[in-house]
């Protein structure tokens, strides 16, 4: 599968490629290092490593370490990566947006695969254009589209996940089905005990209808790189990437986002676009997959008593300049884009939210 994604374009060509791997993919496959270059040797007609799999650390931490960026482009100048060779990427969303932004930068852009280990990577972020790091506290600052070669998913890399990974990654599931795919909700719904379990079935299922909403959007949604002011496949995100800065990544991307989803139904009923109901529809069924909704951060304040979440609908709104876009409900399966939210129909979802999960 790997030899013929590879050879794709060339198929006569001995193609040069180096293999960077999630440290903590590693640590759950041990054996994973010394498989890549026996696969290498098998397929010697047509790849050739030019050195032996590297780790590098994984998760948020490794996108605010400027320090990886450019020793990693060093590591591609020093084996005489060019733009025919390929760099391939072995790990979770964190790390493969490092290795991609490493990799569209140097030369300009070198061939990159991506090879996505978590549930998120799986369903989302391997499959999008996006790449890049965190800079100056803000999520994503510095980074670039660039469409992978190609992405290759694999459920065995499933089995290693921390059970809080392979729930996070379920998130985007929501998220996507519930502005998208009315279908897919229900079936989500249905299938929820199997999503809990990490049931292989239940998991693939739902990571390829997923991913192939993902795609449809980028081939198919008129803006694959964003130059307009909307992010369509943000739902729920103003918040969660708000609160993933104002937790330091003590909440994953997929657990913020599960937060930002009931945040912004709950917003959606109340503003009085999406039907009554369908926001404890939405809590049930991230409740049900063991999402755990609140956290204090949402509720801090700054020195001068400002709200610190609602910066989070700004730096939104900054991340793509011109006029605020935001994503919100018109039916269960029906995103509609928004240019204004009023702060205390926020603040009374947030209450909701608080009263839910804390029965204060
Ligand atoms: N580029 C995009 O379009 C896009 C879209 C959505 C999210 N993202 C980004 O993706 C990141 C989140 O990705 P994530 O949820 O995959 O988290 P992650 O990459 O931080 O992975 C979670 C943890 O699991 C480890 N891990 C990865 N694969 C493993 C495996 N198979 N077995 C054991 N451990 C494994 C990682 O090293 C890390 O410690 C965020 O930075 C988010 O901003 C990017
Ligand atoms: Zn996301």
């Amino acid at each position: 599968m790997f030899a013929q994604a590879l050879a794709r374009r060339e198929p006569s060509k001995r193609h040069r490629v180096v293999v960077f791997v999630d440290a903590n993919v590693a640590a759950g496959w041990p054996t994973l290092v010394h498989e890549i270059p026996a696969y290498a040797q098998g397929h010697g007609d047509c790849m050739e490593l030019v050195a032996p799999p590297e780790l590098v650390p994984g998760g948020e931490h490794i996108k605010n370490e400027p320090a990886q960026v450019t020793r990693l482009q060093h590591r591609l100048m020093e084996l005489g990566i060019d733009r025919h060779a390929f760099v391939v990427g072995v790990g979770g969303g964190a790390f493969l947006d490092l290795i991609g932004f490493v990799a569209a930068t140097t030369h300009r852009g070198v061939r990159h695969i991506r090879i996505p280990t978590t549930v998120l990577a799986q369903n989302d972020s391997g499959v999008g254009v996006k790449n890049g790091v965190n800079a100056f506290g803000i999520k994503n600052l510095l980074g670039c589209f660039a469409p992978p070669f190609a992405v290759l998913n694999d459920a065995r890399y499933l089995r290693t996940l921390h059970p809080r990974d392979k729930i996070a990654g379920i998130a985007e599931a929501v998220k996507v089905a519930l502005i998208r795919d009315a279908v897919f909700f229900e079936w989500l719904e249905a299938n929820v005990q199997g999503l809990r379990d990490g049931a292989p079935a239940a998991m693939s299922r739902m990571i390829r209808r997923c991913a192939e909403l993902h795609m449809r959007q980028i081939a198919h949604g008129g803006d694959p790189f964003e130059s307009g002011s909307a992010r369509p496949l943000d739902y729920g995100h103003w918040a969660a990437h708000k609160l993933e800065a104002l937790t330091a990544h003590e909440l994953r991307h997929g657990e913020a986002v599960a937060i930002g989803l009931a945040l912004d139904t709950r917003y959606s009923v109340q503003v009085g676009m999406l039907p009554a109901g369908g926001d404890e529809r939405v809590y049930r069924l991230l409740k049900r997959l063991g999402f755990y909704l609140w956290h204090p951060a949402m509720e801090t304040h700054d020195s001068e008593g400002r709200w610190l979440l609602l910066r989070g609908l700004e730096e939104f709104r900054e991340h793509l300049g011109g006029e605020l876009t935001i994503t919100l409900l018109r039916d269960i399966g029906r995103g509609e884009e928004v240019h204004h939210m009023d702060p205390d129909e926020i603040l009374r979802a947030v209450a909701w939210l608080h009263r839910l999960e804390t029965g204060q």
